[in-house]
């Protein structure tokens, strides 16, 4: 029996290439930057696996011209590039990577909280520019985070995650969400649930934890920036597209909101030239990337594509009714 092909936009680690190699004849994109679309689709013509990143768009266009295509598996836990009712309905099933980036995601959405509260940025520039001329009283004083109020927009694995860490800093949390939490997941976190106003309202820093979907995107507009607090600052790990862009950067010029530290953008690569001011903390989408938690995110992938093609149901599925229903 042949073994079944597999196209992987990215070399993945290899520890996952063990993985997968055993079961699958495996082709790789190896060079540094993300393949063009065109090579992805031309790649994937006669596959019955597709392990991709967040940058491979799996459409219509990429489904059709992969006739033969069984699996996509996406090295992330979003999959707002899965187009999932489209595989849903070739009988493709799409997985994602749940639970392994929760702490490590956690961690960098406070990085960011702090970097942007104490002014890490602007402090790190003049350290380095060979201006600084000593210690001074009022010299980059930024905001306090200890006793100050987090507000977690999304109360799931990482939202919760972001607020246990704020236990050790004596913040009160607040979150808000679709559905109110289990009482004893908010009393892990001593975390009270708010309705969207009042979390604006009173929060010092609001972090975001929500996917991508219809009734989230464009979530933070200027209606929302209007009614934070103009001391507070907003942390964006989850998707660019959740904040209005053009609408933060108007919050930012006419400084109703302190700061803003963001991980994700609307159009990635692009970044917004309005958002490269000293009081925005800006990174290139790194939140899960620690090696530890990369490696566990492609060991993920590869193994859902292991137990599709040797008969069982893949553990991560976002689609479960595509193998029910066969
Ligand atoms: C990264 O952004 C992910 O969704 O895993």
């Amino acid at each position: 029996m042949p073994k079944p092909r597999v196209y992987c936009s990215h070399e993945l680690f290899e520890e996952a290439r063990k993985i997968l190699e055993i079961t699958c004849d495996v082709e790789y994109w190896t060079q540094a930057e993300r393949p063009p679309r065109e090579e992805v689709l031309r790649r994937v013509k006669d596959k019955e696996g597709l392990v991709c990143l967040l940058t491979e768009k799996v459409d219509e266009g990429l489904l059709r011209a992969a006739p033969k295509l069984r699996i996509a598996a996406n090295v992330a836990v979003g999959f707002d590039n899965i187009d999932v009712a489209a595989c849903t309905k070739r009988g493709v099933v799409a997985t994602n990577t749940p639970g392994v980036l929760d702490e490590t995601t956690a961690d960098f959405a406070w990085t960011l909280l702090m970097a942007v509260a104490r002014r890490l940025g602007e402090g790190e520039q003049l350290a380095r520019s060979g201006n600084w001329k000593g210690w001074n009283l009022d010299q980059l004083c930024g905001a306090d985070i200890w006793g100050k109020t987090l507000g977690i927009v999304g109360f799931g694995r990482i939202g919760r995650a972001v607020a246990r860490r704020a236990l050790g800093f004596n913040m009160k949390v607040i979150y808000t969400d679709a559905v109110r939490a289990p009482e004893d997941a908010e009393k892990q976190v001593n975390a009270t649930f708010q309705d969207m106003n009042t979390l604006l309202a009173e929060a010092d820093f609001i972090s975001l934890h929500v996917p991508l979907l219809a009734e989230t995107q464009g979530l933070f507009d200027a209606p929302k920036f209007f009614r934070m607090k103009r001391t507070a600052f907003l942390i964006n790990t989850s998707r660019g597209p959740v904040v209005d862009e053009a609408a933060l950067v108007a919050a930012l010029e006419s400084k109703k909101i302190a700061g803003a530290a963001l991980d994700v953008y609307e159009n990635e690569p692009f970044i917004h030239p309005g958002l490269k001011r000293p009081n925005v903390v800006l990174a290139p989408h790194l939140a899960s990337a620690s090696l530890e938690t990369r490696t566990k995110m492609a060991v993920m992938a590869a193994n859902n594509v292991v137990s599709l093609f040797q008969g069982q149901m893949p553990p991560n599925m976002v689609n479960p009714s595509v193998l029910k229903k066969s």
